[in-house]
This record gives structure tokens, sequence and C-alpha cells, in this order.
């Protein structure tokens, strides 16, 4: 019970990650040059933000004319709903705003909102923000949040890393348009994945190969083996690996085709060894080959190939069709060759030194490598949409 405590604390306390404004910049900018009127006439919900300091409230604050919003909400947390240690005291914005409350203060969530010129100096903008407690704590599953999606058009936020898979029900059920940051492991959960296959909901357009950066509290404790940047423009930072925006507004980058070469080029030229001079191997449990590398996607096979999870940073839905996954068994049984890992397999596997918890019938995909049987991680089964070259 000790271990499960623990183990929720640090959950929470890494839920503490603050998004930069030039990561929020660069994305809102991929849907505003695909359409410039994409925030137009529109209320923008921010939920689990923080609006006294989040760069969320400030982006859409600052562009709220530009961008020719009708309302933006932006709500917080409370104080105490976060992990203690965080040890949150009300700002002095708080302390000195007339409706400072000490019962309210530290158990009940906020609520900004932007609408119109307030101060009279004849521009909307962050100064013009009203701010009033929540009835309850903000939790994004509450009815009162959950009222404030169902009266807004677009939501955006970065939400806690530990209740991914909770907010995208929330948000997918809510049938409103969004932009969330998540991590990529996230493509693959029963949430996610069916509403990517069919392409209700896809990934940004921000390139998230290389991680992102958040800032971090006070006093934050970094892994170990962390290696990466610890500042950025003066504060704390933490890098953390695959995350990308989950989005189901438009952008250009996902109408751009992925430039190939067909498979008989691919086996003479790849810069891939494993590939140069080998070619493709057929999985033993799926009627489909693996390519391991999204760039070695052969142009011309006309069959199922399992790709990596990565592979939808760079998905077009004119050129590829998504069929299931080896995870979670998200796969039609019409693309299995057997219905899961064979008993051969896995015992083949572990004759072979293999590691983890692998049963017959899982739907892992399994390979045999230069007969050596091999567990292949997470893989997406793509199909090209047109006649190939
Ligand atoms: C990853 S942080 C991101 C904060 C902010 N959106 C940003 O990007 O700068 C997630 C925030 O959600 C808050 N949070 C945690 N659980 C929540 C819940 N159930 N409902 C609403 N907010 C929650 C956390 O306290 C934290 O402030």
């Amino acid at each position: 019970m000790a271990n499960q405590n623990l183990g929720d604390a640090k959950r929470a306390k890494n839920d503490e990650f603050y998004t930069q404004y030039h990561d929020i910049e660069k994305e809102m900018n991929a849907y505003l040059d695909y359409n410039q009127d994409v925030f137009r006439d529109k209320t923008v919900l921010l939920p689990c933000d923080d609006p006294e300091w989040s760069n969320f409230t400030k982006y859409f604050a600052q562009n709220f004319e530009r961008l020719g919003l009708k309302k933006l909400i932006s709500t917080s947390y409370a104080p105490n709903s976060k992990p203690r240690e965080l040890n949150i005291q009300p700002t002095l914005f708080e302390l000195e705003s007339p409706q400072f409350d000490e019962s309210k203060s530290a158990a009940n969530g906020k609520i900004y909102t932007l609408t119109q010129d307030l101060n009279n100096d004849n521009v909307v903008n962050v100064e013009d923000l009203e701010w009033s407690y929540l009835e309850g704590d903000g939790d994004f599953r509450s009815e009162e949040i959950s009222a404030l999606r169902d009266e807004s058009d677009i939501v955006v936020t970065n939400p806690p890393f530990s209740l991914f898979r909770d907010f995208m029900s929330w948000i997918s059920s809510g049938g409103k348009d969004f932009a969330i940051i998540g991590n990529m492991n996230g493509i693959t959960y029963k949430e996610t994945f069916p509403l990517i296959q069919q392409n209700k909901v896809w990934l940004g357009a921000t390139n998230f190969n290389t991680g992102m950066y958040f800032t971090v509290p006070d006093g934050f404790t970094y892994a170990s083996t962390y290696k990466f940047d610890r500042e950025q423009n003066g504060r704390a930072v933490n890098r953390v690996p695959g995350v990308c925006w989950f989005t189901n507004l438009d952008h250009g980058r996902r109408h751009q085709p992925l430039p190939l070469m067909t498979e008989s080029d691919n086996v003479k030229f790849s810069k891939h060894k494993e590939i140069k001079g080998v070619g493709y191997r057929k999985y033993d449990n799926y009627d489909a080959i693996d390519v391991p590398f999204t760039d070695a996607i052969p142009s011309d096979y006309q069959g199922v190939m399992g790709v990596p999870i990565s592979f939808l940073g760079k998905y077009s839905p004119e050129q590829f069709e998504i069929l299931g996954t080896s995870d979670n068994g998200l796969v039609d049984d019409l693309l299995k060759s057997t219905p899961g890992l064979t008993a051969a397999f896995v015992e083949a596997y572990y004759a072979s030194g293999g590691k983890g918890a692998y049963k017959a019938g899982n739907p892992t995909a399994g390979i045999y490598a230069d007969g050596v049987a091999t567990m292949v991680y997470k893989r997406i089964f793509i199909r090209h949409r047109g006649p190939n070259k």
C-alpha cells in the first residue's frame, strides 16, 4: 500500500510539467497556416491549466484579437488536489484581488475568462482577464468543467500525463475540436487508436522525435539517468521523450506524401543495414511484412506493412490506410495469419534466451530473424491507398 501511495505521488508530481510558449506557438501556427480562421469566433477552453503562469493562457490571451476569438476560458486545479509537497501558496495577484477568499483559495479551482476590453485600452489581451473561484476543485472530469467543455468549440491543453486515457475519453465524448499534448505511447491506447484509424484524431504538426522540454516546479528531482538541458530561458526544464500533440485540427504536414523508394531500390540502396541486401521479413503471426523504419517503406508494396508508431508523425491519410496495431490486439482477424503468437514461436523465443512475459495467443508481432524468434515492438499496420509506383 505504501508503495502504491509512493507510485501515485510520483505520478502526480510528474503531472506538474508546464508547456513552453514557443512549443504552443509553433503548433498553433501550423493550424493557422492551414486555416487562418481556425479560431475565429470560437470559444477556446484551456482546462488543467494554471492561468496565473500558464503559457497556454498567455498565448491565447495575447493573440485574442489576431485569432479573432469569441471567448477564452481557462481553468486551474485546486492546490489541495495537487501533490502536497508542491506547497502551492496563493500568489500576490490572488492575495491582492478583491475576490480573494481564504476559505476557497486552497480547496477550489479557478476560472479565468476573456471576452472584451475591460480596461479601455482599446485592445483585448491578458490585462482583461477576469477570474473567480470554481464551485469545485477544477477536476476536468467534474460536471462543472464538463459543462465548460460543452460550451466551448475548441479545447487546448497539456493534460496531466497520468490521466491521459481519461482525458482522451473525456474530450472525444464531448465531440469538440481539440489539440492536446500526450505521450506517443498513447497512440495505441484503446481510447485513441480507433479514432486515429478512422481519421478522427491525428498527430499534430510539431516533429516530436527530439522530445519536448517542459518547465518544472522548484525543487524538481531529475532522474539519475537524465543527461539533457536542465535550464532553458532561465527556467528549470525537464526533457520528456516521445511527446506529441493529438488533435483533430487540420494542418498541412499531414497532406504531404512521404517520398519513398521502391522495394528493389530499398534493397539496393537503403541506408539501413537491416534492409540493404536483406529485404523485408514477414511476421510469423501476421500476414504482413515488417518495415522497421518509416523511411524504408517500399513505395510499390501492395500488401500490408507493419511500421513503428513514430510513422504517425509522417502519416498522410491520402497516401496510406491504417488497418490496426499489434499492440492491445486492436487488429482485424483478417490480418492475422495465426490467432496470435503460436506456442511454437513463444517456445523458440524463450529457448533462444528471450525475456519478458509472452504467451501463445498474444497479439505481439513475432518474426524469425535469421532463424531466431524475435518479438517486435509495437507496430501499426498500414497499406498504400492508391496504385503504387
Ligand atoms: C502537465 S501539467 C500542464 C499544465 C498546463 N496545461 C501547461 O501545460 O502549462 C497538468 C496540470 O493538470 C493538473 N491536474 C492534475 N490532475 C487534474 C485533474 N484531475 N483535473 C484537472 N487538472 C488536473 C496538474 O495539477 C497540472 O497543473
